[in-house]
């Protein structure tokens, strides 16, 4: 179980959107220390946080921050990118290798560097944001599922690996959230402080899974009965 009051938080894509609501709540709860992570450090602008450099794609950067931040006990794997197009797209596959980069391979370098980390600090806590589009799809977001997808199945088992060494996986799982990555989309949505709160709720409750908001429940709920609900697209105008 883990108390944001005395966490010390790395979060990456801390600079904006659902990152930065993060790190801002983190200050809020009283963390002991919030290492706000960007690709540039100087878009980081919040007062109160240390602003580490850290693209998640790049293998070394993690190992630097592995080795440099010993003190983390709650990662929170927020970095992310959607690109919109047709799963038979000319390009998809291009978009699916470059999404993944960010989606998938990025929390799992991260989550592998840390695990020793966490340990050594008494287990502590990951985060891992993935989203409805893990169950299901739709013609804009069809690549990025594909990545939030395999996430969801990376959490699952990073989860069960992490067991023994007593560090909470928490699979956060949400709904479109008014942040850049939906500008223009026409649809309703979720304010970034809404499902930070509901996170770090369920975080401190001990909670392995997170669905911040109604859509996400509504879907999770149906997964289970008939018609299957991911025969359906993903509602994208509103
Ligand atoms: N918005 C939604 O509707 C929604 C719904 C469900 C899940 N999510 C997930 O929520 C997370 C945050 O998304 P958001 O809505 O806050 O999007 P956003 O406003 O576009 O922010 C994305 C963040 O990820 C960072 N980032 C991208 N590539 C990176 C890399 N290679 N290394 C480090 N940081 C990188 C960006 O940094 P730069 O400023 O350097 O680009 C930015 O800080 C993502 O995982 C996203 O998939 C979003």
């Amino acid at each position: 179980m883990m108390n944001l009051n005395q966490a010390v938080v790395l979060i990456t894509g801390a600079n904006r959107g659902l990152g930065l609501a993060f790190a801002k709540e983190a200050l809020t709860r009283g963390a002991k220390k919030v290492y706000a992570a960007a690709r540039n450090p100087a878009s980081i602008q919040l007062e109160g946080v240390v602003p580490v450099q850290l693209d998640v794609t790049s293998a070394a950067e993690v190992q630097r921050v592995a080795q440099e931040l010993g003190d983390v006990t709650l990662l929170i794997n927020n970095a992310g990118v959607a690109e919109t197009g047709p799963i038979l797209g000319d390009n998809a596959v291009d978009m699916i290798q470059r999404q993944l980069e960010v989606n998938l391979y990025g929390p799992l370098r991260l989550s592998q560097a840390f695990a020793p980390v966490l340990k050594a600090n008494g287990g502590g806590a990951i985060v891992n944001v993935l989203s409805i589009a893990s169950w299901i799809t739709g013609p804009l977001l069809a690549t990025y599922s594909v990545t939030k997808s395999a996430a969801w199945s990376m959490t699952n088992a990073l989860r069960q690996e992490l067991a023994a060494q007593h560090t909470q996986v928490l699979a956060l799982h949400v709904g479109f959230i008014d942040t850049d990555l939906t500008k223009g989309m026409e649809v309703p949505k979720v304010t970034p402080e809404f499902v930070v709160q509901r996170t770090y709720q369920g975080l401190e409750q001990g909670a392995s899974q997170v669905l911040a908001d109604e859509p996400t429940q509504q879907v999770h709920a149906a997964l289970s009965g008939y018609p299957d609900i991911y025969l359906n697209a993903l509602p994208q105008h509103g």
